[in-house]
């Protein structure tokens, strides 16, 4: 069974590319290398045995697009990765933002409307609560209004769909809500790229630790939280990409209550920034070098998910741990040092 996964080759895609090719499914990955690197196929290879279906596109090109799907009208799902993530980024270069997260996603779905089955599966993220008032945070939370323009494409994102559900039945359509994916898989092979000095925080502290990074800022603690740092719901990346299979095999079984679906994919349980940090330490062994500086705008005090909704109609769970997720983080920078 054929699928199609854009953005294959990111963080989150090329982890669920192997878990896809694990259960037997023919995959298909679009991606236009703009923050990823074509070294992933070998490592998806390596792991898995199977090499994908690769197409060097961007989505942007809807001519493309079109080209790409009379091609492959086979395809029984679509897994849609394929975005800007950064979210200073976004603030200082919004269009680019709206044309890369907005129109490719219109793109797709129009010429998903085109086939015989239409399943969709949408990259979105806990960003979309904002700071929620109430912990954990439900599916039925408000979504607030976006603090960047990075939060706003997967707000307008998730609209789209529920538009394009509410009007043709035949597409089925889930979208994920992401809090903090970290780690790397187990084998080593795959893992997060970034490009630059990293703004998220494990690779930074990965980094710090690795010698690359002199030294990680704590970003304020001063917050209302047992020690005063951030709380965030951290998910290794293994359980997220398990969760995509999950998610498209109920659409492909037609077990969805209603064509539009939303899930957290999260842990359920927060952790500070200073536990992260002692997690790192334990789990490495190493003694990471940090001082705690202002706070950075923007930032929620705290998010973690309520999981039972994904639970109970997913019926699935995380099965990693947070010394996991960081263990595997740790050598997957090793292994980036040794190159
Ligand atoms: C960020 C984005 C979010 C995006 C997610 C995944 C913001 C405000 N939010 O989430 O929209 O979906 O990344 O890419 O940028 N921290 C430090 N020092 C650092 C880096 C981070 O103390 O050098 C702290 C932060 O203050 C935060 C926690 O670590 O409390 C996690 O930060 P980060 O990894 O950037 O994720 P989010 O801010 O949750």
């Amino acid at each position: 069974m054929k699928v199609l996964v854009t953005g294959g080759l990111g963080f989150i895609g090329s982890h669920t590319v192997v878990e896809l090719q694990k259960e037997g499914y023919q995959v298909v990955i679009i991606d236009n290398l703009s923050n990823s690197s074509i070294e992933v196929l070998d490592g998806i290879v390596a792991i898995t045995g199977k090499k994908p279906i690769f197409e060097q596109l961007d989505l942007r090109d809807k001519t493309k697009v079109q080209g790409f799907f009379k091609q492959h009208q086979d395809i029984k799902g679509v897994i849609h990765f394929a975005a800007s993530k950064a979210v200073g980024e976004s603030v200082k270069k919004p269009l680019l933002y709206y044309e890369n997260n907005i129109n490719t996603l219109v793109y797709v779905l129009q010429e998903l409307e085109k086939l015989e089955i239409a399943n969709f599966i949408f990259s979105s993220s806990c960003t979309v609560y904002g700071q929620a008032e109430k912990m954990p945070i439900t599916e039925s939370a408000p979504v607030q209004k976006a603090e960047s323009p990075y939060g706003n494409t997967k707000q307008i994102g998730e609209e789209i769909i529920q538009d394009t559900c509410k009007i043709n039945p035949k597409v089925q359509a889930i979208a994920l809500r992401y809090f903090n994916p970290i780690g790397a898989h187990q084998s080593v092979k795959i893992g997060e790229l970034p490009i630059g000095v990293p703004q998220n925080l494990i690779p930074y502290i990965t980094q710090t630790a690795g010698g690359i990074r002199e030294q990680l800022s704590v970003f304020g603690d001063d917050y209302p939280t047992p020690d005063g740092t951030c709380i965030r719901d951290y998910i290794h990346v293994v359980d997220v990409a398990i969760a995509h299979v999950i998610a498209l095999q109920r659409l492909l079984a037609t077990k969805n209550e209603i064509n539009f679906e939303v899930f957290n994919l999260g842990t359920g349980t927060g952790s500070s920034v200073l536990e992260v940090i002692e997690s790192f330490e334990r789990v490495s062994g190493e003694k990471l070098n940090y001082k705690i500086v202002a706070r950075r705008e923007g930032d929620v005090i705290s998010a973690f998910a309520d999981t039972q909704k994904a639970n109970k109609y997913l019926g699935w769970k995380t099965e990693l741990t947070l010394d996991d997720a960081m263990l595997s983080a740790w050598k997957w920078q090793q292994s980036l040092n040794k190159d």
